[in-house]
């Protein structure tokens, strides 16, 4: 066959044609631009808090989509056209230094917010987020109602709740330790209560305590255990002074419980994404045995993990 001008066009046309239906025709005539079942539109400060976003170069660390194959350990709800239509310039972003922040909302209280954009370092030690300090409270206001509706409607509903269980929180801290221990307490199912910590103390597995409390605890709960961390100036109720559980029917179980889930309402988070079962009970056992004074830590392994070893008799 010779190839003719007219010929090399044609084949061109054939070659391009279901290139362009498949990433230009068809999703243009399948996206609609109706707002999705979550959609609001933004209020005032939400609108100026997210100037502040785009200004700051946020969206060079963090996305806001999650797709299908995202959707696993720590992604929510998959991303549909109808939640950007008033988004001009949208901000899905490409890069994920940080977590996604598309559900955002209601993920954290106000608090938490605030000292973690004061210095990120303050409730997570490890964080490369640079710090906003220079922003100024009025603008780190804004920003924060910016972050907490992201998921319009659906962050609504969580900081709605976060808002309530804030009351109750601030409520239980102001009437003293012995209830706010009570009121802590009374949110763990019963059998945690009375769960001892199944792994041994050993010298390893504080060391291993140690590490993680420095890499996600310090922030708040100082290095003491005191709750004077950096972030305590921020927080209210502030962080968790670890004395006061001495005596007061501790266990490893309710430290497991606690550490997994977090406290809703309160700037504790919960960890049950970042951290393994064993490195939750390690770090609780540091907590234990170095702020608490009272540990009950097994003396044997329940289930013989493959590296441990029975100590030697010398
Ligand atoms: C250099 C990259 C980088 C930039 C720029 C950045 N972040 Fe982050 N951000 C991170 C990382 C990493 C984390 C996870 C560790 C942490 O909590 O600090 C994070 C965490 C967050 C979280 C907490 C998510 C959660 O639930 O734990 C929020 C909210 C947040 N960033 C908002 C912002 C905002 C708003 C800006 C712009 C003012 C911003 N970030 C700029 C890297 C960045
Ligand atoms: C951003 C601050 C912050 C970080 C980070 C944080 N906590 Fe907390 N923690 C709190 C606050 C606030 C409370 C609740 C205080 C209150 O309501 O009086 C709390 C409560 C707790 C409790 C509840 C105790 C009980 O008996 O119910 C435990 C256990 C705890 N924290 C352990 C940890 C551990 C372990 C880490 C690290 C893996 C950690 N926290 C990280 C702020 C934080």
């Amino acid at each position: 066959m010779k190839m003719t001008p007219s010929l090399i066009i044609l084949g061109s046309i054939v070659v391009f044609a279901p290139v362009l239906l498949i990433a230009v025709i068809l999703p243009w005539v399948t996206i609609s631009d109706a707002p999705s079942e979550i959609h609001r539109p933004r209020t005032g400060i939400e609108q100026e808090g997210r100037r502040i976003y785009v200004n700051n170069g946020c969206t060079y660390c963090h996305t806001q989509f999650v797709r299908n194959i995202d959707w696993d350990l720590g992604a929510e709800r998959v991303a549909q056209s109808g939640d950007y239509i008033h988004d001009r310039p949208h901000l899905v972003g490409t890069a994920r230094t940080g977590p996604d922040l598309s559900q955002q909302g209601g993920e954290h209280p106000d608090d938490w917010h605030l000292a973690h954009f004061i210095n990120p370092r303050h409730t997570r030690p490890e964080s490369l987020m640079p710090t906003w300090e220079f922003l100024g409270m009025e603008r780190i206001g804004a920003l924060t109602a910016y972050v907490q509706s992201l998921g319009f409607k659906s962050a609504d509903y969580r900081v709605q709740r976060q808002n309530e269980w804030k009351r109750k929180a601030v409520e239980a801290f102001e009437a003293g330790p012995e209830e706010n221990v009570r009121w802590m307490h009374s949110m763990v199912p019963e059998p945690c209560t009375r769960l001892p910590n199944p792994y041994p103390t050993t010298e390893a597995d504080l060391k291993r305590g140690h590490r993680i409390y420095q890499g996600f605890c310090i922030g708040c709960h100082g290095p003491i255990g005191d709750g004077m961390g950096p972030a305590q100036p921020h927080l209210y109720p502030p962080p968790l002074n670890f004395t006061i559980l001495k005596d007061r029917g501790i266990t490893g179980g309710i430290l497991y419980y606690q550490i997994m889930n977090g406290i809703t309402g309160t700037a504790m988070p919960y960890f049950k994404r970042e951290l393994e079962s064993e490195k939750i009970w390690a770090v609780g056992n540091y907590v234990a045995v170095n702020f608490i004074g009272q540990s009950d830590a097994g003396g044997e392994p329940r289930g013989i993990a493959a590296s441990y070893e029975p100590p030697r008799q010398e």
